[in-house]
């Protein structure tokens, strides 16, 4: 008998990550036979946990929060885009025993927003809050969209400026402090950090965002969250969260698993019409 085919997310928290429901679907509808699992792993837990579930088997892992640039570190191999972000998402076994590391979040979110909300990137001026992993992962898709540019504001200026330094070279891009930002307008501001999880939001400044400019948050949560009903105060043409995102990451690591791509659009509105 051949044993079905093992895929799991890693991370801490995991309890209410929606990924197992997302790959279950997934696999419905492109009948593929396969378990997709998910494991509280903590950083300190991570290689030993990768290392047993790959012997055990396994095929590919999704790695979130914390894990995404021990996952790097972790893979044989990277593709570039996971190379450049220093960030991976997922993990999945070759042919030859390596383990491959991709990161499919700046893809997942650049079709969320091209595709799903019609929103175009070209010649916009683009605001990313956070320079922590979440960052990480979007700077150099979004680049590659022939914005005007992008300034990535942190509470940590130093990490900003760092982090933007990195990608110099791709585009125009600087890094700045919240208090830099006054006087500044943005077509689209993304949040990248953490505050939507403990409901705060960044310190940002009145009238920053442009008009008919668009919100988008990484994270997602049941409700809306602090970021989203920040954007709708602020008049944003549309204020996002990251469900839709997320959908579109988790397809793109099916695709690199499996060879197939699933239809996310009734994926994503059955997930949102659990919702709100
Ligand atoms: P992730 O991998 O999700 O990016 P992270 O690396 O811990 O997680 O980064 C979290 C980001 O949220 C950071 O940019 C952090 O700012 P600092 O670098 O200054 O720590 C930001 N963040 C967290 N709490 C914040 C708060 N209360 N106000 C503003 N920024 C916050």
């Amino acid at each position: 008998m051949t044993a079905i085919d093992q895929y799991a997310v890693f991370g801490s928290p995991i309890k209410h990550s929606k990924s197992p429901r997302i790959h279950k679907l997934f696999a419905e509808q492109t009948q593929q036979t396969l378990i997709y699992a998910s494991q509280e792993v903590n950083a300190e837990q991570f290689a030993n946990a990768v290392s047993c579930f790959f012997s055990a088997g396994g095929k590919g892992l999704n790695c979130t929060l914390p894990l995404k640039e021990l996952a790097w570190a972790y893979a044989d191999i990277r593709t570039e885009r996971a190379e450049l972000s220093k960030a991976v998402n997922t993990l999945a076994l070759q042919s030859d025993g390596r383990i491959l590391g991709d990161n499919t979040d700046g893809l997942g979110l650049l079709t969320d927003l091209k595709i799903n909300h019609e929103v175009n990137l070209k010649n916009k001026n683009i605001l990313i809050l956070g320079a922590g992993g979440a960052s990480r992962g979007i700077i150099l898709p979004i680049l590659e969209q022939s914005v005007i540019s992008i300034v990535i504001a942190n509470r940590t200026i130093d990490k900003a400026v760092t982090l933007a330094n990195e990608f110099a070279h791709k585009g125009m891009i600087k890094g700045c402090g919240y208090n830099d930002l006054d006087d500044q307008r943005f077509d689209l501001i993304i949040n990248a950090t953490s505050t939507s999880l403990s409901d705060e939001i960044p310190p940002l400044p009145e009238n920053i965002l442009s008009k008919n400019g668009i919100c988008y948050d990484l994270a997602y949560s049941n409700k809306p969250t602090s970021f989203v009903n920040w954007g709708k105060k602020n008049k944003a043409l549309k204020s996002l969260d990251g469900l839709g995102m997320l959908v579109e990451q988790a397809a793109e690591a099916f695709f690199i698993w499996r060879g197939i791509r699933p239809i996310t659009s009734s994926i994503i509105e059955l997930l949102n019409s659990e919702r709100f």
